[in-house]
């Protein structure tokens, strides 16, 4: 390494929802250069990174995960010394609509780089490939439906049941098979459904607080008692942050906020906030929004995840609660309008087109 260049460390997808609050929190409270690895599908807002995009130790390279070659000339540009892997396709809703885009990128995506983080690995000294990471972001829902009873864990078997959850196990296989074959160091974690500030407003949290501000109904799928266990995205990018630097390399971390709500009490909770910070203009309160629609195909039923062992082994604690990681949400809606705006309007986007033009 230079004498006087910070050690560069890959993440990708950090222009989504989690990475780039990642990327905010290891700009602020590390040493590296982040060179992060983004495509930049709708998903991703480089405006997300807010003042950490200005960083020196900021390097933003607009790369498909799928694309092999351009992966390899990253890794023996930046020698990276591990890589954090977010990039993927997200939204269930999306996967049950059109699966192919979860298997391109979560998949074969994974399986690219993958390859090429083996390729240059293989090459690193003794030192080197022992201090390598390869930390593969990943989620519960890859261990199915919980039943009223229980929570997943580290061994819990996988059991995924949408296009999403089944693409995101693939890819967990994937990752654990590169290192019980070739010795990749490896690292995964399973995180519950996250929520915060600069979530694209499909996702269940910012669609409803949007939808009421601007007075549309609240979709609600079936009755609204399935159950999600939620963690705050600041201390998701915490926990990631302290497995990627003290994992043991092989393990397995799972995380969450030991929040579980149904959908219909996170609902109630973010009219009551809005009826509070931002009264209807006609009087009345946002539950009247609420509105029952047609279930999601296969819907799983609950989700909860015991995060023991990263407390114990690693002791990350969450440091929000549900109500002051809700409260903090919504305040943070309200007081970004302009985010808000450029995201409803695809004015984010702009970016691109100033400096790719229309190419893809
Ligand atoms: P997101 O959809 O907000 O962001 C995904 C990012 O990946 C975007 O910036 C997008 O441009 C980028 N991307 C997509 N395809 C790409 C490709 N082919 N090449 C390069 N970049 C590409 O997602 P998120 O909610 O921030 O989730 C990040 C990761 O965390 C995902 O792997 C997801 O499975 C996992 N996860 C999410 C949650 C959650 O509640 N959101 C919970 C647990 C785990
Ligand atoms: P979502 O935010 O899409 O996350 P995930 O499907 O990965 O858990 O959905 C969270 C929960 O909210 C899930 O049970 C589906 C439900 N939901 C609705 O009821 N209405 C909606 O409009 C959306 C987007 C989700």
């Amino acid at each position: 390494m230079t004498a006087g260049i910070a050690p560069a460390i890959f993440v990708t997808g950090g222009a989504g929802f989690i990475g780039s609050a990642l990327i905010r929190l290891l700009i602020a409270e590390s040493d590296w250069t982040i060179v992060n690895i983004d495509k930049l599908t709708y998903a991703g807002n480089l405006e997300s990174l807010f003042d950490a995009a200005k960083s020196p130790r900021h390097v933003f390279s607009r790369t498909d995960i799928c694309n092999r070659p351009a992966l390899d000339a990253l890794f023996a540009c930046h020698r990276p010394c591990g890589v954090i892997h977010l990039a993927a396709e997200s939204h269930v809703d999306r996967s049950i609509h059109g699966p192919g885009d979860f298997i391109a990128t979560n998949i074969a995506g994974t399986y690219a780089l993958l390859e090429a983080a083996r390729g240059y690995w293989s090459g690193l000294d003794d030192a080197g490939k022992a201090a390598f990471r390869f930390h593969h972001v990943s989620t519960d829902e890859v261990f199915g439906s919980l039943g009223s009873e229980g929570s997943f864990d580290e061994t819990t078997a996988y059991d995924p049941r949408s296009p999403y959850s089944a693409s995101k196990a693939a890819s967990d296989h994937l990752v654990r098979a590169w290192r019980h074959t070739y010795g990749l160091p490896t690292l995964v974690t399973n995180c519950s459904n996250n929520y915060g500030p600069c979530q694209f407003p499909e996702k269940l949290i910012p669609l409803m607080i949007l939808n009421a501000l601007a007075g549309r109904p609240l979709p609600i799928y079936g009755k609204g008692d399935n159950v999600r266990d939620w963690l705050y995205v600041d201390d998701h990018a915490r926990a990631l942050k302290l497995v990627f630097e003290r994992g043991a390399p092989g393990a397995t971390y799972c995380i969450g906020g030991h929040n579980e709500k149904t959908n219909l009490e996170v609902v109630d909770l973010l009219c009551a906030h809005l009826d509070r910070l931002r009264p209807r203009a006609g009087g009345g309160s946002y539950v009247a929004l609420k509105t029952f629609v047609a279930d999601r195909p296969g819907h799983d039923r609950r989700y909860a995840i015991d995060a023991g062992k990263i407390e114990r082994e690693l002791g990350w604690r969450p440091q929000e609660t549900f109500e002051s990681g809700i409260e903090k949400t919504v305040r943070w809606y309200l007081d970004n309008p302009d985010w808000v705006v450029r995201v409803q309007s695809g004015a984010y986007r702009q970016w691109l087109e100033a400096n790719y033009g229309n190419r893809p």
